[in-house]
């Protein structure tokens, strides 16, 4: 048996729906807006003008004397005087085991370009007339705590670049571990002494850089 069907219901149904969006033109729009400049807040993309705030940008200065989350402050200066401190009190935080492998890869892509693959200050740019930086397996170097090599590395030495912009303090730390564990690998061996090898990059690169100068 079929079920009936009440038509005088259906029929209802029916105009009501109808009645429904003929009373409602757009029906993406709702028919009321409650509190609407809460509904449709005015959005500022961060490096957009803003009327409202101060110097009218969007995005403000922190604060002075806050700090991002997750950043830790370094209350070292960019003096000789501060590498020494930094060198006595900085520890690197890192298990130097678990650091090495992220360290070679950061050495290599950040570092051998100056000082060559194997730490002896021969890399490309070295050769092609940038002062040649010394020995890492050389007595000074090694002599260097991991604390100073940190403050080298954040705030730069002489004609060595910083790096805090290009490295994170946990990759610095990582290339440190790196460094330190080739300086002890090679520790007492004869590429610890600077020969032949570490003499040549600057006699090398003493010609190109001449004719640069030439050229300007
Ligand atoms: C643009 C070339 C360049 C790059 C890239 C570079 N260095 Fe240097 N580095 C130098 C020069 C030049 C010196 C010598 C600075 C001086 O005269 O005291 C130096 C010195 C150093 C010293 C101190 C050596 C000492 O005995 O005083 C350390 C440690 C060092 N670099 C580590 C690194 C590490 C680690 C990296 C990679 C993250 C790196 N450097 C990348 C050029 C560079």
């Amino acid at each position: 048996m079929s079920a009936k069907i009440n038509w005088t219901l259906a029929a209802l149904f029916a105009l009501t729906m109808a009645a429904n969006f003929a009373v409602r033109p757009d029906p993406d729009v709702p028919n009321i807006d409650y509190l609407p400049d809460m509904a449709h807040s005015a959005a500022y993309a961060s490096f957009s003008p803003n009327p409202i705030l101060p110097e009218g940008k969007t995005m403000q200065p922190p604060v002075p004397g806050t700090l991002p989350r997750g950043f830790t402050p370094l209350h070292y200066q960019a003096t000789p005087e501060d590498a020494l401190r930094a060198g006595a009190e900085l520890k690197n935080p890192l298990d130097p085991e678990k650091a090495k492998a992220r360290g070679t890869v950061v050495y290599q892509n950040f570092c051998t370009p100056c000082h060559g693959g194997a730490m002896r200050g021969d890399g490309a740019v070295a050769l092609h007339g940038f002062p040649a930086p010394p020995n890492l397996k050389g007595e000074k170097s090694v002599k260097l705590t991991e604390g100073q090599m940190f403050h080298i590395l954040t705030f730069g030495q002489k004609k060595m670049p910083s790096y805090a912009t290009q490295l994170t303090p946990e990759d610095r730390w990582s290339v440190i571990a790196f460094v330190k564990s080739a300086q002890n690998e090679t520790a007492g061996t004869a590429a610890a002494a600077p020969g032949p090898a570490v003499a040549a990059p600057p006699a090398a690169a003493g010609q190109p850089q001449a004719a640069q100068e030439v050229k300007k």
